[in-house]
Parts: C-alpha cells; structure tokens; sequence
C-alpha cells in the first residue's frame, strides 16, 4: 500500500492542501499543479497522467470566478474533469473529484440527494456540472464528491474574510436567506483519507460497482449570516477579535456577479451507508479549525517576542 501513486490535482488550494497532508500516510504523493500541467490543454494532462500512471488521481482544482472566464472555467471545470477521466479509466486508476452544492438551483425545500435532477443557476454550476457529466459518461472507477461551502484555516474563503473584516469595520452585513452547511478543508481531506484508506485495503476489489455520485458537507445546517455569527462569537475570545455589529440582510440585498441558490444543503446519507463515513457537525469542525488558527497565532506571537 506504501507505494500506492496518489496524484493530487490542485496541491495549492484549500482541499488539495489539506490533501496532502491528510493522504500522506496512504501512499507516495505527487502533487501537481500549473505549469507543471496545464489544465486547458487536454494534452498537458495526458502527458502527466501517462508519465505518472498513479493508482489514484483526486482533482481538487477549479475556477471559482467563472462568471468573468466563462471560457477557462468551462476548460478547467468542464472538459479537463473528462480528459482526466479518460486517462484513469486507460490505466485502471480510480479517480475522486470534487463537486458543489453549485449544481443545483436551491428550490428544493429540503437537502438535495444524489439523484436529484442538477439545475445550475450561474456559469460556474454549469462549469461544474459538465464536469461531472464527462466523468460520469466515461465510467471507469470514480468519486464524485460534492461538498459546499468550503472554508480553512488558509485559501480564500468566506471564514478568513469574515476574521479580516471584523478587524476593518464596526459593522457588517450578512445573508441571511440562504443556507447551507459550512464544510471545512480538513473534513473534507479527512473524509477522503478514510474513503481511500478502505478502497486500498480492500486487496484490488476497488470501488466495486460503488462508483458514482456522494455528497460530503459537515452535517447541520445554518446561513451565512448564522456562520459568520458563530464563528465570530467562537473566534473572540481565543482571536481577541471585538465582534462587530452583524445585519442580517437578503439576497436581493447583497448583489453578486453570480446567483446563489438559497438551499445549499446536501443529503450525506448515501456517503454515511456505502463508506461508514460521519460527518462532524459544522459549529464542531469550525472549533478545530478556529483552534488550529489560534496555536498559529500564539506560536507566531511568541517565535516574534523571543526574537
Ligand atoms: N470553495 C468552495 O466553497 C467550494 C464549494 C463546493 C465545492 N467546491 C469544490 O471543491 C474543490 C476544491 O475547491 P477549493 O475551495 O479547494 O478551491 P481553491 O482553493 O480555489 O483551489 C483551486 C485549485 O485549482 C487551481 N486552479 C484554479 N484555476 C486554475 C487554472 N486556470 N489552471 C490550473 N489550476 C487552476 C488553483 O491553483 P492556484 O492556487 O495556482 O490558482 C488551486 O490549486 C473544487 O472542485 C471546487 O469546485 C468548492
């Protein structure tokens, strides 16, 4: 198992970091990214997918700002997930990618299930959702992973932006009206890891038919005005943050390059049955990432005190 090739895709965002840290003990590790591969030109993953031949391969990149790039987010989101595809299944490599709760509208008035009918509402759902079409159409052994919200204790993410701000400003207003469940980086890479560490021992029977769609978000649920609440009451005390004045507001409110659907919540009951994977809750996965950014702030404080 020691000398299983695990390809991580995206080495540098919020997952793929975490990736690698949480799957080191699974395999060797290779993580790639731009410009060692150019995930706009088919040929540049082929080559690196044919020149690695990984056992697995978990692509963790894409192109968030996708409303201004239609174009590159539809290569990165859309057709390179399929080229990747296409290249696990030639060498019988099991490919995890990751997903979003962006697939879909938000009308559903309860958690959406994996075979609930996709209807994204912005170009970066769309990007997403083709993605996961290609990877479907193709087959072979895969993880598709769908996850929302997503945020750690480094990246650019709504928890990070949330501690800035309420060093900037008396006050804040917030989205109230659309809710979701926060997921953290770290869950996300530690769900992975438990995942992958049963498909590695299961003696080569690999995915066994289970390939195919799972949702992966903590589980609960709350608003983004619910989130930066309680993360802002848990970070005070151990951030020395003064917390701010917060204001609940609707979407139509706060205006956004791309629409968000309002329901964001994402059944992870089909995850929980087929892997005996439980997610924590959110408010207790963003204690542990709240605590992990208050040790690095006190050792930084003192490595600069004693220097
Ligand atoms: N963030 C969320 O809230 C959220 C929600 C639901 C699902 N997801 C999914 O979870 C996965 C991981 O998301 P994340 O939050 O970890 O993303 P992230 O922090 O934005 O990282 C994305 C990765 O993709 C790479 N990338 C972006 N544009 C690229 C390009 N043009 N060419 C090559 N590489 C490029 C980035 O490289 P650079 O750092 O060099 O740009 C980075 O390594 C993605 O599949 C995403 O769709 C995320």
């Amino acid at each position: 198992m020691q000398n299983t090739k695990i390809m991580i895709l995206g080495r540098s965002g919020q997952v793929g970091w975490e990736l690698r840290h949480k799957l080191a003990c699974l395999g060797q590790l290779i993580a790639i990214e731009y410009p060692e591969i150019d995930f706009s030109k088919p040929d540049s993953i082929r080559a690196a997918v044919r020149a690695e031949k990984p056992a697995v391969i978990l692509n963790a990149t894409a192109v968030d700002k996708a409303e201004r790039d239609p174009e590159l987010a539809m290569a990165i989101n859309g057709t390179a997930p399929g080229v990747i595809a296409e290249e696990a299944k030639r060498i019988g490599c099991l490919l995890v990618h990751y997903s979003t709760d962006y697939v879909f509208d938000g009308t559903k008035q309860c958690p959406y299930v994996e075979t609930d009918n996709p209807c994204p509402v912005n170009v970066y759902g769309k990007t997403k959702l083709a993605g996961d079409e290609a990877i479907q159409s193709i087959g072979g052994d895969y993880l598709i992973l769908r996850t929302s919200w997503v945020y750690g204790a480094r990246g650019n993410n709504f928890l990070l932006t949330m501690l800035r701000l309420a060093q900037e400003r008396q006050e804040l207003r917030i989205v109230d009206d659309q809710i979701g469940a926060p997921t953290s980086s770290e869950c996300i890479a530690q769900a992975t890891a438990n995942v992958l560490a049963q498909l590695l021992a299961s003696e080569g029977r690999g995915l066994d038919g289970r390939s195919g769609i799972y949702n992966l978000t903590s589980s609960g649920e709350t608003s983004w005005f619910g989130f930066a609440k309680t993360l802002l009451t848990q970070a005070a005390p151990r951030l020395s943050i003064t917390i701010p004045n917060l204001v609940p507001i609707t979407t139509g409110d706060y205006s956004t390059p791309a629409k968000r659907p309002a329901n964001s919540r994402l059944s992870c009951q089909r995850l929980g049955e087929t892997f005996g994977v439980i997610m924590p809750h959110w408010e207790r996965a963003l204690t542990l990432v709240l605590e992990t950014l208050a040790e690095k702030l006190s050792r930084l404080s003192a490595n600069c005190q004693g220097a």
